[in-house]
């Protein structure tokens, strides 16, 4: 099976843990801080704060921004359900924006026309590994007390008219999950350049205690104060120590994500029935994801069977995302029915991922488009 992402651990990366492992810090040491500063400088921003996970992240970025019940926040209908669940955890409700069709990014009209009086915070997804209209939501947010969270997990290395992802929004959220662009096995980082919101979710993810271990040692005390209901969100030196190894690979590897998607997308031109997503020229792809929309009038088969297709050929493809309001929860707890957001549920009916790491070979590669091709004579 060739799938659809795949982490890459090299001996560096397993010396590194080794002598973590064999260190006096397997949580919470002098590990965290040396990531956070490395991937925070990679992307351009002063502060990092990590925790254990992408979702953890988004809890720590809404509760830094103080999101609470009866808040609105507007989110893609197009993403991983973390991106609104964060801001449910806090008590807000998510308002679902339609997204651009070319692109699946959060569609800045839809935005507009969802901005309430109860609106905090509007969740940008750089959907696939490209970054969404920041200046635009930006210009929306201004002047209203709206605050912009970049869910940037696709996205490390991304840039928007020259400027880096992680330097865009107020908080931008990475994660570390295998099939991302760096692993710490589980894992993510919200970056900043508030040292305040920093100072805040570092407590927040060490159960809203105002110290950690460590620093109680240093300054030879047992005394702390739990000033919050926080959770515990740490993400262990043993984890980092990964971290850190990965991430001097990271532009390399992303080098290679884009290599391999202009080399599909050039394969692709041929192809009538297959709209590789767009790029906006001033802006770079990440490319965590490589989608591709089927035009289905020109086909016999509907997305299932192509999934199915592909799926026998030994291509792991997969779908990003249905409409998050489809989930039971949401319809449910919220009421949503379909109908909200038309883009993205004529986009979920022709949506496929492909396979996109940096190891996939030119040969698997050629495989993967001449498969999907061969749609064209199914029915
Ligand atoms: C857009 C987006 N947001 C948030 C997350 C959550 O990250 P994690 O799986 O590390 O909790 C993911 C991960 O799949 C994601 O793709």
């Amino acid at each position: 099976m060739i799938p659809y992402g795949r982490q890459i651990i090299g001996d560096e990366d397993i010396a590194s843990v080794t002598e973590a492992l064999r260190s006096a810090w397997l949580t919470t040491g002098p590990r965290v801080g040396d990531f956070e500063r490395a991937f925070a400088e990679f992307c351009g921003a002063n502060e990092g704060v990590a925790v254990n996970s992408g979702t953890a992240a988004l809890h720590a970025a809404m509760r830094a921004l103080n999101i609470r019940p009866g808040d609105e926040v507007i989110v893609p209908a197009i993403t991983f359900a973390a991106s609104s669940n964060a801001a449910v955890y806090e008590g807000g409700t998510p308002v679902f924006a339609d997204v651009e069709p070319e692109t699946l990014l959060i569609d800045p009209a839809s935005v507009n026309q969802k901005i309430t009086a109860r609106t905090r915070a509007i969740v940008a997804v750089d959907y696939a590994g490209q970054p969404a209209d920041h200046d635009a939501l930006r210009a929306l947010a201004a002047g209203r007390g709206i605050r912009i969270i970049a869910d940037a997990c696709h996205a490390p290395g991304a840039t928007y008219k020259g400027r880096k992802v992680g330097t865009l929004a107020d908080l931008s959220t990475f994660s570390f999950h295998p099939v991302k662009h760096l692993t710490t096995c589980e894992g993510g980082m919200v970056l900043t350049d508030d040292a305040d919101l920093a100072a805040h979710m570092r407590r927040f993810r060490n159960h809203g205690i105002d110290s950690d271990h460590r620093s109680r040692e240093t300054s030879g005390t047992f005394s702390y104060d739990m000033v919050e209901l926080g959770y515990n969100y740490r993400l262990p030196d043993v984890q980092c120590a990964l971290g850190i190894a990965q991430l001097k690979h990271l532009q390399d590897w992303l080098d290679k994500r884009q290599a391999i998607a202009a080399r599909y997308d050039e394969m692709f031109a041929d192809v009538p029935f297959v709209r590789p997503l767009a790029t906006r020229p001033d802006r770079t792809n990440a490319y965590h994801l490589y989608v591709i929309r089927l035009d289905l009038g020109r086909l016999k088969v509907d997305r299932r069977r192509a999934f199915d297709h592909l799926k026998a050929a030994g291509i792991g493809a997969n779908v990003h995302y249905a409409p998050v309001y489809h989930h039971s929860f949401y319809r449910e707890r919220f009421g949503y029915q379909p109908g909200l957001c038309p883009n993205a549920e004529a986009a979920y009916s022709e949506i496929l991922t492909l396979p996109m790491f940096p190891t996939l070979s030119e040969s698997d590669q050629d495989y993967v488009v001449r498969t999907v091709t061969e749609l064209k004579h199914l029915s």
